[in-house]
């Protein structure tokens, strides 16, 4: 991701939807998906979900009730891998007992963990039957069939194919079951090799989807009932493509063309880097009502010493004047940003300059992290690493700033009057919960609305994590 794409740690367990043509019974293959990481991967995950319901698998939400559980793995950091190998410990159990009385369980491996370790995930993971990389996902229905046959696939190719042209369109039922909210991967993989970061290696080059795909799928959301679409991809904003008019678009045009589309009245995207943030993109925000004005936009670090030894190829001051030029731009847009503190080399000093960005940027939302070795990155040599205890310090510091900005934007939304898109039951019966231009959860009366209806409110009061409203006439 390059960057986080979004949420670094998004919800887990998704459920891909099932298909229309199930065939209820005995013979049903289940199947259990487990999603780590970020938001790309749950967008992947709905894919192969759409793929298995096609070879008659129907999905369930429990471990036990699976005859194969399929984990989409993340490799960001080292604890994201860690936990993929303790539950590959307790399905071994499982399926143990499985084959004890008589039964069996299937378990694949997907995801940048599958793509970074490969082979090494059935020596250590020997229940292992199928390892499957993220590029490689149009091959799951044939690995699951011949690892049936006794045999343990692994996948790990870069293949010239693309996965999503061999990976079916999902079924309008699947979309309407996943909500009025949809992802969309535009761009996948990235070039910039940040030092710290294993994206480059587990998803490879950046590659952009062609844009009558979009389209298509855009169009194909929206008749299912979608009103708000995400733009995924490692970095989003670098997506371009030969369009329509003969000429290459960038995101901003692409943003352009599918606001155009009747029902999609929300679009968002994420995630970008500073240097692709280019004119059209931030006259697209200028411009289009439908483009919502949030931008996640991560620096990483403040110190300029610190974002060369990082390679991002930009000075502090250089995203500060582009955080200006945006702000001028669109003068309402939240910004939030990813951070990672001890970084090899961090002092003091570096890091006191990461807090007085954090200060004059004043972002809405954020996630940080302490920096974590990754094999194979050019930072996982570097002198100078940085001391556990020192990491912890600094991490709590910087969340403390950013946790007081992120509950200072709240109080600043309380008395404005927006639109909310309302997205699912809130957790009191009674109550429905929307999300607001800027992404906060916004809590109000199940009278007021139904599921999909984009309805205008005050907000009246901040709570934890989410805002309250009422509708306004
Ligand atoms: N250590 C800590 N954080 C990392 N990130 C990426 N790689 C690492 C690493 N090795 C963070 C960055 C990125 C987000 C997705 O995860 O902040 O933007
Ligand atoms: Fe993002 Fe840099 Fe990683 Fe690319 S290498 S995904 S730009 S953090």
């Amino acid at each position: 991701m390059t960057e986080t794409i979004l949420t670094p740690e998004a919800p887990s367990a998704t459920k891909p939807g099932t298909g229309p043509d199930i065939i209820p019974g005995s013979n049903t293959r289940k199947v259990f998906v487990k999603t780590y990481g970020c938001q790309m991967n749950v967008y992947d995950s709905e894919r192969m979900g759409d793929a298995l319901s096609r070879d008659g698998y129907e999905t369930v939400d429990s471990v036990e009730a699976a005859d194969l559980v399929l984990i989409n793995t993340c490799h960001i950091r080292e604890k994201a891998a860690e936990k993929v190998y303790s539950q590959l410990g307790r399905l071994a159990k499982l399926k143990r007992q499985r084959n004890a009385e008589g039964g069996d369980l299937m378990v694949a491996v997907a995801g940048c963990v599958a793509q970074a370790e490969g082979r090494e995930i059935i020596r250590r993971a020997p229940v292992v039957d199928v390892v499957i990389g993220p590029q490689t996902y149009h091959r799951l229905p044939e690995a699951l069939a011949r690892a049936r046959n006794g045999e343990q696939i692994v996948e790990t190719d870069f293949p010239a194919e693309d996965k999503f042209d061999g990976l079916p369109n999902a079924p309008e039922k699947a979309i309407r079951a996943r909500g009025v909210a949809a992802f969309l991967t535009v761009q996948e993989g990235c070039d910039k090799f940040c030092t710290f970061c294993v994206v480059p290696y587990t998803r490879g080059a950046e590659v952009s989807r062609p844009v009558g795909r979009i389209i298509e799928e855009a169009v194909r959301l929206a008749d299912a009932g979608v009103r708000e679409i995400t733009l995924l991809g490692q970095n989003v904003n670098a997506w371009h493509g030969k369009a329509e008019d003969g000429r290459e678009w960038g995101l901003g045009e692409l943003i352009r063309r599918l606001a155009t589309i009747d029902g999609i009245d929300r679009i968002r995207y994420t995630t970008s880097h500073p240097r692709d943030m280019d004119e059209a993109l931030i006259e697209a925000h200028r411009d289009l009502p439908e483009l919502m004005p949030y931008l996640h936009l991560p620096v990483q670090s403040g110190s300029d010493r610190i974002l060369k030894a990082m390679n991002r190829r930009h000075t502090a001051e250089d995203y500060l004047r582009l955080v200006e030029r945006i702000r001028a731009a669109r003068p309402d847009i939240a910004l939030s940003g990813d951070f990672i503190v001890g970084f090899p080399g961090e002092t003091d000093a570096d890091f006191e300059d990461t807090m007085a960005l954090i200060r004059e940027v004043n972002y809405a939302a954020a996630f940080s992290f302490k920096y974590s070795i990754r094999p194979g990155t050019p930072g996982a040599d570097m002198e100078d690493q940085v001391d556990e205890a020192v990491k912890s310090d600094r991490l709590t510091r910087l969340q403390d700033l950013l946790a007081e900005q992120t509950r200072a934007f709240g109080r600043e939304c309380v008395g404005k009057v927006v639109d909310l898109l309302l997205e699912k039951p809130g957790r009191n019966t009674g109550q429905l919960i929307g999300r607001s231009p800027w992404l906060q959860p916004v809590i109000i009366d199940a009278m007021a609305g139904e599921i999909g209806d984009i309805v205008r409110v005050r907000i009246t009061q901040p709570g934890t994590g989410s805002l309250f409203a009422e509708v306004v006439e």
